[in-house]
C-alpha cells in the first residue's frame, strides 16, 4: 500500500507493456480490463465474485450516477467505495461521452453540455468543473477529464473543433482537479483516425500534465482495422512513464491488439453486457448459449475453464436457465465471461513479462473459431 498514485513499468515486449499502478486502494495490474458498474454495481456479480475474477479496479459512470442516485446522495452516504461495497479502486468517466450518447435534448457550448436525462426528462449541466465535482463527491481513484467526441465517420472539421475544444476543458478539468494527493486526473486524447490531430492533442495534454493519458473517440464505428491503425502511431504520441487507457474496449482480439500496440488498460460492458443476452466468449471463440444445440449438450462451456458456470454446469442447463429467463442465467454467463476476460489479460501480463508475447499471441489466435461454437 501507499498513499500516492504511481506507475511502474515492469517489462517491455515490443511495444507491449507490463506494470503496476500504484493507488492508496490498492494495485492495478497492468495490462489491466477494468469491468464496468456504471449504476455502482456491476450487474449480475456481487463486488466479491467481481475481485474473485481477478478484476483490480472498477469503471463507474458520472452521468448515470448523477442523474441517480446523485453524486451528493452517495457523497452523504460515505462515498461510491461503501456505497456499492466495493473496496478497490474505482475509475470513473466524466460523463461527455454519456452525454452525447444516452441524454436527450443535448446543447453543447463552450461552457459545457446542457441536457435532459434520459431517466426522467430532468435538465441538468455538466462543465468540466461540474464533472471534477461529481467524481470527487463519488470519491472515484482516477477521475477522467471532460470531454466531447463525435462518433466516426464525421468530416475532419467537426473532428477538429471537438478535438481543441475537449482540450480547452482538459486545461480546465485540471485546473478544477486541484491538488489531490493519492487520486489521479487523465486526459483524454481525441483527433478522429486524423494523425495530425492526434499529435496535437497529445501535445496538449502533455503540456498540461495529468498522471495518466486515455485514447479516447475509438470504438465509435471505425472498424477494428482504423482503429489498430490509429493505435499504431497514437500510443507513441503519449509519456512512456504513465498509464495509457484505451476507452471503451472491447471484443477480446480487440483487447490483445490494443495490448500489441502498448495500451495499459481498458474497459468494456461487453462481457456483462453479453452475459445477459446469452453470449459467452471463451478460448475457443463465441457460445450462443440460446442456442437449440446446446439443449442436450452435458459439456460446461469452456472445459479449460475454472469459473463457477464452467465447474459447476453444463451447457444445457446454462441453455435452460437463459430459455426459462432465470436470474441465474446472466449470473453465470457474466461470471464466466469476466473470468475469461480476466484470464486473458493474467496471460498477457505473464507472457510480456517473460517477453514472450508474439507466442502466446499466435496461440491466442490459432484457438479460436470465426463463427459460433
Ligand atoms: N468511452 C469511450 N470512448 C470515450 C471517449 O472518447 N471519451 C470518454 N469520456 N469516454 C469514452
Ligand atoms: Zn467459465
Amino acid at each position: 500500500m501507499t498513499d500516492r498514485f504511481s506507475f511502474d513499468l515492469h517489462a517491455t515486449d515490443g511495444a507491449a507493456r507490463t506494470g503496476v499502478i500504484h493507488t492508496p486502494r490498492g494495485d492495478i495490474r497492468t495490462p489491466a480490463f477494468m469491468p464496468v458498474g456504471t449504476a455502482a454495481t456491476v450487474k449480475a456479480m456481487l463486488p466479491d465474485s467481481v475481485a474473485a475474477t481477478g478484476a483490480d479496479v472498477l469503471l463507474g459512470n458520472t452521468y448515470h450516477l448523477m442523474l441517480r442516485p446523485t453524486a451528493e446522495r452517495i457523497d452523504r452516504l460515505g462515498g461510491l467505495h461503501g456505497f456499492m461495497n466495493w473496496n478497490k479502486p474505482i475509475l470513473t468517466d466524466s460523463g461527455g461521452f454519456q452525454v452525447m450518447s444516452l441524454a436527450e435534448l443535448r446543447k453543447l457550448t463552450e461552457d459545457g453540455v446542457t441536457f435532459r436525462s434520459h431517466v426522467d426528462g430532468s435538465r441538468h449541466h455538466l462543465s468540466p468543473e461540474r464533472s471534477m465535482e461529481i467524481q470527487r463527491l463519488l470519491g472515484s481513484d482516477i477521475v477522467m477529464a471532460f470531454d466531447e467526441c463525435p462518433a466516426l465517420p464525421a468530416d475532419r472539421t467537426r473532428i477538429e473543433d471537438s478535438m481543441r475544444l475537449s482540450m480547452r476543458w482538459a486545461a480546465r478539468s485540471r485546473a478544477a482537479f486541484g491538488d489531490r494527493p493519492g487520486y489521479a486526473l487523465f486526459g483524454i486524447q481525441q483527433g478522429g483516425l486524423e494523425r495530425d490531430l492526434r499529435a496535437e492533442s497529445a501535445k496538449a495534454l502533455i503540456d498540461i500534465g495529468f498522471e495518466g493519458y486515455a485514447v479516447g473517440g475509438l470504438a465509435v464505428g471505425e472498424g477494428q482495422e482504423a482503429m489498430f491503425g490509429c493505435l499504431d502511431y497514437a500510443t507513441d504520441m503519449l509519456p512512456v512513464d504513465k498509464p495509457r487507457y484505451l476507452m471503451g474496449v472491447g471484443k477480446p482480439d480487440d483487447i490483445v491488439g490494443a495490448v500489441k500496440r502498448g495500451i495499459d488498460m481498458m474497459d468494456c460492458v461487453l462481457p456483462s453486457r453479453s452475459g445477459r443476452t446469452g453470449q459467452a466468449f471463451t478460448r475457443h471463440g463465441v457460445v450462443n448459449i440460446k442456442n437449440a444445440r446446446h439443449q442436450d449438450d452435458p459439456r460446461p462451456l469452456d472445459e479449460g475453464c475454472s469459473c463457477p458456470a464452467c465447474t459447476g454446469y453444463s451447457r444445457a442447463y446454462l441453455h435452460h436457465v437463459f430459455r426459462a429467463k432465470e436470474m441465474i442465467s446472466g449470473m453465470l454467463l457474466t461470471w464466466h465471461n469476466l473470468h475469461y476476460f480476466q484470464v486473458i489479460m493474467q496471460e498477457m501480463r505473464t507472457a510480456i513479462a517473460a517477453g514472450t508475447f508474439a507466442e502466446w499471441e499466435a496461440g491466442f489466435h490459432a484457438g479460436r473459431a470465426q463463427g459460433d461454437i
